[in-house]
C-alpha cells in the first residue's frame, strides 16, 4: 500500500496546551485586559478567520496572494532546500502557490505549525491531493513546541516561513522571543520566508479592521474568543454586552482589536480562579495587529542572525515578503523589537 502523504504530530503536551492557564492569566491582567492570539483559533475561530480573508475591505490575503502568484517561482529557485517548516499556516491557501513552485523543482516536505488541528488536517489533505509530490507533516502545537521538533529532526536544511503578517499578531516581547527561537533552531544557511504588513494612513487600516455594514465576519471572530473562554475555562462572559471595534493607535503602531463592555458587569473565569471587573465602555484587547516601518523591521530581524537575502514588495499596498538567509556569526544581543 502506498504510505500516507500526510502526518498530524502533536507536538504540544497532546494537546493540552489549550488549557495554558499561566499565559491566559498574565494577559487577563494586563490594562486592559487581553486574550493572547491563539485563543482565538478553535476550530470555529479558524474557519471564521478563514471569512475575513473574504471580505473585500480586506487587503493582506489579497496582496500577499498576489505577490506569491508573481514570485513564487522565484523564491522556490532561491529556497533550494527540501523542507520548508510554517508557524501559523492555517488555511495555507497562499501558501500553497509557492508549494507547488518547490514540487516542481524538488521532492518538498511541508511542516505546518499550527494551534488548529482541524485547520490543520484539512489543509494537509488538500495539500497532498493537488500537489503530487509533496509531503505533509502537520506540528500540532504552538509555535515554541514546532519549532523545537524542527531542532530535534533531521539536520536538513530547512526554511521555517511565517506569513500572512502573523509576526505583527504578537507583542513586542513575543516577537523577541519568537525571532530568537527562530534563529535559534535555523542552522547556517538555512532561510526565514516572512512577509509583513507594512505602515499606511491609519484610514486604511481602520477600513480593513472592522466589518463592512452588510457583513460581520471580524465581530464573530472576535465574539468567538469569549465563546472560547467560556468553554475552556468556566467563564460566563455574556456576548450580548460586548460590541467590537478596532482602531489604530500610532503609539504602538499596532491596530488593535477591542470588544467593548456595553454595561457595568462581573465575569467569572472559574476554572482560572479570576473575575475580571469591567466597566461600561472598558475593552477587552482580543487582537493586535502589528505594522512595521520596513527598514526597521529589516534591522531589527537581521540583528538575530539573519542577512536579507530578496524582498518582494507591493508598492501600492506597502506590504511586504523577506527572504533572510542565517547566517554564520552568532546574533548580536539587542535591544528589544522596536515597535
Ligand atoms: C492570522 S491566521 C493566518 C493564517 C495563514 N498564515 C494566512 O495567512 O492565512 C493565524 C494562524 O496562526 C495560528 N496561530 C496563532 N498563534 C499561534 C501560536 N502561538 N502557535 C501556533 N499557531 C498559532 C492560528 O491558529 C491561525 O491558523
Amino acid at each position: 500500500m502506498e504510505q500516507s502523504q500526510v502526518e498530524i504530530i502533536p507536538v504540544d503536551g497532546e494537546g493540552t496546551f489549550w488549557d495554558d492557564r499561566p499565559i491566559l492569566l498574565a494577559g487577563l491582567r494586563e490594562t486592559p485586559p487581553r486574550v493572547p492570539g491563539y485563543f482565538g483559533y478553535d476550530a470555529v475561530g479558524s474557519c471564521l478567520f478563514e471569512s475575513i480573508t473574504k471580505l473585500p475591505g480586506y487587503y493582506l490575503t489579497r496582496v500577499e496572494y498576489g505577490l506569491l502568484q508573481r514570485h513564487a517561482e522565484e523564491i522556490a529557485d532561491l529556497i533550494k532546500c527540501r523542507r520548508i517548516a510554517e508557524l501559523g499556516s492555517g488555511s495555507a491557501k497562499k501558501t500553497r502557490v509557492l508549494l507547488a513552485a518547490c514540487v516542481k523543482r524538488r521532492a518538498t516536505t511541508y511542516l505546518p505549525v499550527d494551534v488548529s488541528r482541524e485547520m490543520l488536517a484539512t489543509s494537509a489533505h488538500e495539500l497532498t491531493a493537488e500537489l503530487p509530490g509533496l509531503r505533509v507533516q502537520g506540528l500540532w502545537g504552538r509555535y515554541e513546541a514546532g519549532l523545537a521538533r524542527l531542532r530535534d529532526n533531521e539536520p536538513e536544511p530547512v526554511v521555517v516561513a511565517v506569513l500572512g503578517s502573523n509576526l505583527g499578531n504578537t507583542t513586542p516581547e513575543e516577537r523577541d522571543a519568537l525571532l530568537s527561537k527562530i534563529a535559534d533552531t535555523l542552522r547556517p544557511g538555512d532561510g526565514f520566508l516572512v512577509s509583513t504588513d507594512l505602515q499606511k494612513p491609519a484610514e486604511v487600516f481602520e477600513a480593513c479592521y472592522n466589518d463592512p455594514l452588510d457583513r460581520s465576519a471580524f465581530a464573530r471572530f472576535r465574539l468567538n474568543h469569549l465563546t472560547h473562554l467560556n468553554r475552556r475555562f468556566g467563564a460566563d462572559f455574556a456576548l450580548e454586552y460586548f460590541y467590537p471595534r478596532a482602531h489604530y493607535d500610532s503609539a504602538t503602531t499596532a491596530v488593535q482589536a477591542h470588544l467593548h463592555a456595553t454595561e457595568d458587569q462581573t465575569v467569572a473565569l472559574r476554572k482560572l480562579g479570576l473575575e475580571l471587573v469591567l466597566r461600561r465602555g472598558d475593552s477587552l484587547n482580543v487582537g493586535l495587529a502589528y505594522k512595521f516601518h520596513r527598514p526597521q523591521f529589516v534591522a531589527d530581524v537581521s540583528a538575530r542572525g539573519f542577512e536579507l537575502s530578496a524582498q518582494w514588495i507591493d508598492a501600492e499596498w506597502q506590504y511586504g515578503i523577506f527572504l533572510f538567509v542565517r547566517s554564520a556569526q552568532s546574533r548580536r544581543p539587542l535591544p528589544r523589537c522596536r515597535k
